[in-house]
């Protein structure tokens, strides 16, 4: 019996998808994430819902992040701004965009721009859906919208205070513009930063569901790309680039000083339990091992021998501008 929840793609759709990803890598990426599905928003973030539950499948990293992007927000607050303008390129369901905005309002902020954009229309649509309530806010004025990062950013030169490209989004992109793109970043930003991008190392993703979801999947790290097959039929060939931490730095040191370059999550997702083979086993689980985790993901992420081999890695940095400059509202 064919099961109903299964779509087929015929083959000619593979071919078409092949093409179009092959002649125009921006708009094979935005297929592959408009077709993601309802799910997807969990998948990445965690429950769209629960924006502070971190509960998602990459929960240890969202929290390490969420302690970076949540420090800059109050570090901007502190020192006595009360506007802020955040940037979220390839925003995605818009997750991240929203737990800022939510804790910016939370922390007194009387004036929230934000902006996400990203180049799939569909992430796009799910983002604003989710947040009508937030936009409703008279502090809060808040868009998400269609765009290429490849494209000039229509923000002002020195115009934002917290720049994110979070999850991937640079390891879509063609290499060959990366330098264009990290500069065009930096010339909107005036205040920070921050970036999460898969390293060479790093365990495989498939990036619009979990790796146990494919049939099987083929990275190429010659040409950047990676053909995924799904147990559901659907299949895809997409832009995939895994980058050194030299390398990522080296887009953005010239206009930004690096704070942070480190690992995110080497031993957390290889340690965690996996229900399908052994279910039940609570003494494995237990708060000490977790806090032992942690300790070995400090001493570890910012090693340059072990962090190409985290799960993601994490750019934090800002604008060398004066300081007087930097904090004027
Ligand atoms: C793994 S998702 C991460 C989404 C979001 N940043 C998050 O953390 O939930 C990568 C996103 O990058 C977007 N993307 C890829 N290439 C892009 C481009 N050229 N311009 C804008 N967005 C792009 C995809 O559509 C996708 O939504």
């Amino acid at each position: 019996m064919v099961n109903p929840n299964i779509r087929i793609v015929p083959e000619r759709d593979v071919a078409a998808a092949a093409r179009l990803a092959r002649a125009n890598p921006g708009q094979g990426v935005a297929a592959i994430y408009n077709q993601a599905g309802a799910g997807y928003a969990a998948y990445a973030d965690g429950d769209p819902h629960q924006l502070f539950a971190f509960d998602g499948p990459h929960a240890y990293a969202d929290r390490c992040l969420w302690e970076v992007l949540d420090a800059k927000l109050v570090a901007l607050r502190a020192a006595g701004r009360c506007e802020i303008r955040i940037l979220d390129a390839g925003c995605g369901p818009g997750t991240w965009l929203r737990r800022l905005v939510t804790r910016a309002h939370s922390l007194g902020f009387s004036r929230i721009s934000a902006r996400g954009f990203d180049i799939a229309g569909a992430q796009v649509e799910r983002a604003r859906l989710l947040s009508r309530d937030l936009s409703d806010l008279p502090e809060v004025a808040l868009t998400f919208e269609v765009a290429d990062l490849c494209d000039r950013l229509p923000e002002n030169d020195k115009s934002v205070d917290l720049t994110i490209c979070l999850y991937s989004v640079l390891s879509h992109l063609e290499v060959i513009r990366l330098p264009w793109i990290a500069r065009e970043l930096a010339r909107v930003t005036r205040g920070f930063f921050v970036a999460t991008v898969r390293p060479i190392g790093s365990p495989p993703s498939v990036f619009v569901d979990t790796v146990e979801n494919a049939q099987q999947f083929r990275q190429d790290n010659i040409l950047d790309r990676c053909r995924v097959e799904l147990c559901d039929g659907r299949c895809f060939t997409m832009n995939i680039h895994l980058f050194s931490a030299s390398e990522l730095r080296g887009y953005f040191a010239h206009d930004f000083e690096i704070e942070t370059l480190r690992g995110l999550d080497l031993f957390h997702s290889r340690f965690a339990l996996d229900p399908r083979w052994n279910p039940l086993v609570p003494a494995l689980a237990d708060d000490q091992f977790d806090s032992e985790l942690s300790r070995i993901e400090d001493a570890y992420g910012a090693s340059p021998r072990f962090m190409e081999h985290a799960a993601h890695l994490l750019l934090v940095a800002h604008r060398p501008v004066a300081t007087s400059e930097r904090w004027a509202s």
